[in-house]
């Protein structure tokens, strides 16, 4: 049953509000009010300003539980997904904002896809085998602590709040920031991929990828799903220093 009682707090929302297809539109903030009530996520605050007061109003939602990673947006300057944002969490007055770095498509909507996209074609996230495909190869086993450690990975939901977060990826368009390099960490670590460190060097060793990183660890302070991103860092500086350092004596 939806709760209809009122916490006695009146919300204001500082909503961006910006059509980049449109040449009359100026970006700009827009204030919406509304009751609060017990147990308000900010996807059900932004819906019911849809519903009762802008239906122009845009904003990304699908799973509103944390899983698919479209809710991401600036919330008094933090990224965070607003589906599993609490209003009682917030002040009175909550500024929304869309995620920095990825193209605007209106007010709160960001094309994350294309970034991703990009980012997993430059970095090739998917299994390199190099023997020629045989039918009745059996599956390879892997230990169970490996697979849980490349399941870690495996948990970005790609929400995009990390890029955001990273400064380094906020005036550096090519860098990989956290969730690129948690990707190619994932398939370092997957036995099942044949290239080799001299092969990730070449896609990661840039200052745009792992050593672009100036430390200031917002990625890991923001992630939704508390992925282990500086444990990723750390893992990929000191293969990649191994494989720099083998580079060096073979020259
Ligand atoms: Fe989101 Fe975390 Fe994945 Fe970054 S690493 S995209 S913050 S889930
Ligand atoms: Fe899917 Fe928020 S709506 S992560």
């Amino acid at each position: 049953m939806i709760d209809t009682e009122k916490t006695g707090r009146r919300l204001r929302f500082e909503i961006f509000r910006f059509n980049p297809e449109d040449p009359d539109s100026e970006p700009h903030t827009q204030v919406f009010e509304l009751d609060e009530v017990p147990y308000m996520s900010l996807y059900l605050a932004l819906n019911q300003i849809r519903e009762q007061q802008d239906p122009g109003l845009q904003f990304d939602f699908a799973c509103r539980s944390a899983v698919c990673g479209s809710c991401g947006m600036l919330v008094n300057g933090r990224p965070t997904l607003a589906c599993r944002t609490l209003t009682s969490d917030l002040p009175e007055t909550v500024r929304l904002y869309p995620l920095p770095v990825f193209k605007l498509i209106g007010d709160l909507s960001v094309d994350t896809g294309t970034w991703f996209r990009e980012m997993a074609e430059r970095t090739e996230a998917w299994i390199h085998e190099r023997l020629p495909f045989d039918p009745n190869a059996r599956e390879e086993r892997m230990s169970n602590e490996l697979a849980q450690v490349i399941y870690e990975g495996d948990r970005c939901i790609e929400c995009g709040c990390c890029v955001a977060a990273c400064g380094v990826a906020n005036i550096e368009a090519d860098f990989l920031a956290a969730t690129g390099l948690n990707r190619v960490a994932r398939f370092m670590l997957d036995p099942r991929d044949r290239r080799d460190d001299g092969d990730w060097f070449e896609v990661v060793s840039t200052e745009h990828g792992v050593f672009g990183c100036i430390g200031m660890m917002a990625c890991a302070d923001v992630c939704p799903k508390k992925l282990p991103l500086l444990d990723v860092y750390a893992y990929l500086r000191r293969r990649l220093l191994g494989a720099a350092l083998l580079k060096q004596t073979a020259e």
